[in-house]
C-alpha cells in the first residue's frame, strides 16, 4: 500500500511534531506527501497550514510568527490559523483583502505535548493515553525520528512475538523460544486489544527498568492497535512495574515515516532514571530498525495476492490490521495502490 496514494489516510490523526519545537516560530512537516507548516495562534495552540503563500507560492515555514498569525518571508502576506490572508503589507490600510486570498488550513490540536494534524475531516478521535493526566504515571518523552519504513511495517511489527528471540537476541529474546505464546485477540471499532504473556531475558542491566533481579523475566501485554498507525504497548513486570509505550506513527512519504514514542512509567525517577530507560528502549529500537528498514516499505494489504508475501500463524495481528485496512479502503470507495498497480 502506498499510504500517499490512499485518500482515505488523510482523516486520520497523525502525532507530528512536540509542541516545545514550534516555541520559536514556524516550522515544516510533510505528513501524506503534502507539504504543511506549523505554528502556534495567538491562543498558544497549534495551527496548521499548506506551506504554500497564496501570493508568489513560497514556503510559509519560511517566515515568523507575529501576534499568532504566520508572515511570510517573502513580501509579508500574513495568514491566521484558518488559512486566510488577514495582512497584505503593501495594501492601504483601508482596502480589503478579498476572502478568496488564503491557503488551505487542516485539523490540528495540541495533546500529549504534540501537534497532531489530520489533514481533511477525521474518522476517528485521536488515540487515548490515560496516563498522561495520571499522576501515578511519569511521562518520557523518548523518540521522535524518521525511519525508512512505513506505517503497516512498523504496526505490523508490533504485534509480532515471533520476531524477539531473532532480532532481539542480544537483548531481551529468549533464543531457545522462537514460537511465541498465544495471542488473546479482540477486534475493537478502530483496531483491536491483544494480550499475551511472553518469557525475556532480565539480564543485570535490565534490572532497573524491570524492577526483579532474576536472570529471566515474564512480561504481561495488554496492546492495543488503533488504525491505522498508532498503537499501546502496556508491559507489566511481575514487580508491578508498568513500561507503557504508546507510539505514533505519522506517514512522511510512502517510504518514510516519523516517530512519536512516549513512555510511561509508574515508578519514580530514583528507581529507574528517565535516561536510563531512553537507553534501554534505544538499544532494543536499534534492533527493529534495522531489520525494519530492510523491508519493502510497500507493505500489501491485500492478501489475495499470494506469492509476493507468505505467512504463518504468528502474523495473525498483521493480517487483521490488513483485513481492517482493506475493509476501510473498500467503505471509501478505495483500491489498495501498490507498487505496480495501474
Ligand atoms: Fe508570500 Fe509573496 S510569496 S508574500
Ligand atoms: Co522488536
Amino acid at each position: 500500500m502506498l499510504t500517499t496514494r490512499q485518500p482515505i489516510l488523510r482523516r486520520f490523526w497523525y502525532a507530528v511534531m512536540p509542541l516545545s519545537q514550534l516555541a520559536d516560530g514556524p516550522r515544516p512537516f510533510t505528513l501524506l506527501g503534502e507539504k504543511i507548516v506549523l505554528f502556534l495562534d495567538e491562543a498558544g495552540k497549534p495551527a496548521a497550514l499548506k506551506d504554500r503563500c497564496c501570493h508568489r507560492t513560497a514556503q510559509l515555514s519560511k517566515g515568523w510568527c507575529e501576534g499568532g498569525k504566520v508572515v511570510c518571508g517573502y513580501h509579508g502576506w500574513t495568514y491566521d490559523r484558518t488559512g486566510q490572508v488577514v495582512r497584505i503589507p503593501q495594501y492601504p490600510a483601508e482596502k480589503a483583502i478579498p476572502c478568496d486570498y488564503k491557503t488551505t488550513a487542516y485539523h490540528c490540536e495540541g495533546r500529549y505535548g504534540y501537534a497532531w494534524v489530520a489533514l481533511e475531516d477525521p474518522l476517528e478521535p485521536i488515540p487515548p493515553i490515560p496516563e498522561f493526566d495520571d499522576p501515578a504515571y511519569r511521562c518520557i518523552f523518548q523518540f521522535y525520528e524518521t525511519w525508512a519504513t512505513s506505517g503497516l511495517r512498523f504496526m505490523e511489527n508490533s504485534f509480532d512475538n515471533s520476531h524477539f528471540s531473532f532480532v532481539h537476541k542480544n537483548t531481551f529474546g529468549v533464543a531457545a523460544q522462537p514460537k511465541p505464546s498465544k495471542y488473546f485477540i479482540e477486534e475493537t471499532p478502530n483496531g483491536f486489544y491483544a494480550e499475551t504473556t511472553i518469557d525475556a531475558l532480565n539480564p543485570p542491566a535490565f534490572h532497573r527498568v524491570s524492577g526483579l533481579t532474576d536472570p529471566a523475566t515474564t512480561r504481561h501485554m495488554r496492546n492495543e492497535w488503533f488504525r491505522p498507525f498508532a498503537r499501546r504497548l502496556d508491559i507489566e513486570y511481575p514487580s508491578g512495574i508498568r513500561h507503557i509505550i504508546i507510539n505514533s506513527l505519522a506517514p512522511i512519504d510512502d517510504g518514510h515515516i516519523q516517530i512519536t514514542q512516549w513512555l510511561f512509567r509508574n515508578d519514580t525517577e530514583a528507581d529507574c532514571p528517565a535516561q536510563l530507560l531512553i537507553d534501554f528502549d534505544y538499544e532494543i529500537t536499534r534492533e527493529d530498525k534495522h531489520i525494519i528498514e530492510s523491508t519493502d516499505p510497500d507493505a500489501l494489504v491485500d492478501t489475495r495476492r499470494r506469492g509476493v508475501e507468505f505467512s504463518m500463524e504468528s502474523d495473525r495481528p498483521g493480517m487483521i490490521m490488513r483485513k481492517q485496512l482493506m475493509e476501510l479502503l473498500a467503505a471509501h470507495g478505495e483500491q489498495e495502490v501498490h507498487r505496480g498497480s495501474a
